[in-house]
């Protein structure tokens, strides 16, 4: 079994370790920063899945007030296909709902179109949008 609780600062290390492992680091985004910003907004939606004390898993949820997002959702390899994913999107779900939120919504780059099959069992939809992006902050 494993526990789904939010993040805390000493799981830094294991936290880019695991998204280094599962190839969601992009060298456009440091990985420390993303956290630190995140960490600085403590509503508690950033999530981790622990197994006998190994960070196995983590989701980055939030929002911003009109909608709920996920980001940085990533299962160890050596746990997928165990449901551990599906549990922190359905926790996520319940905190979002708490919140008054309407609707839950990610992007999936084009190259890990794969992942679309494990949305798609939890009812996401695909939207027809364009998504438009602006760095604001050259990391
Ligand atoms: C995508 C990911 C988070 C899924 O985590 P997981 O814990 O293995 O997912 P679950 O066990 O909850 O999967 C539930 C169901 O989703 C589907 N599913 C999960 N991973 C899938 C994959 N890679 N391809 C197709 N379907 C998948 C299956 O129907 C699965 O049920 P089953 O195991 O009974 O067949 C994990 O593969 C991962 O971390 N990948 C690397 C990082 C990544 O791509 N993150 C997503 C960024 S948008």
């Amino acid at each position: 079994m494993f526990i789904i609780r939010p993040y805390v600062d000493s799981d830094l290390e294991e936290i880019i370790a695991l998204w280094e492992l599962c190839d969601l680091t992009r060298p456009w985004n440091s990985p420390e920063i993303d956290i630190f910003r995140k960490a600085a907004q403590k509503d508690g939606l950033f999530l981790v899945a622990v197994k006998d004390e190994q960070l196995i898993a983590t989701l980055m949820g939030g929002y911003d007030g009109h909608r709920g997002w996920v980001n940085y959702l990533a299962v160890h390899p050596h746990y997928q296909r165990n449901g551990v994913a599906t549990a922190l999107i359905q926790h996520l779900e319940k905190r979002l709902i708490a919140l008054g939120c309407p609707k839950l919504q990610l992007l999936i780059r084009k190259e890990n179109i794969d992942v679309q099959n494990f949305y798609e069992q939890l009812g996401y939809e695909e939207v027809d949008v364009i998504c438009l992006g602006k760095r604001l902050i050259r990391d």
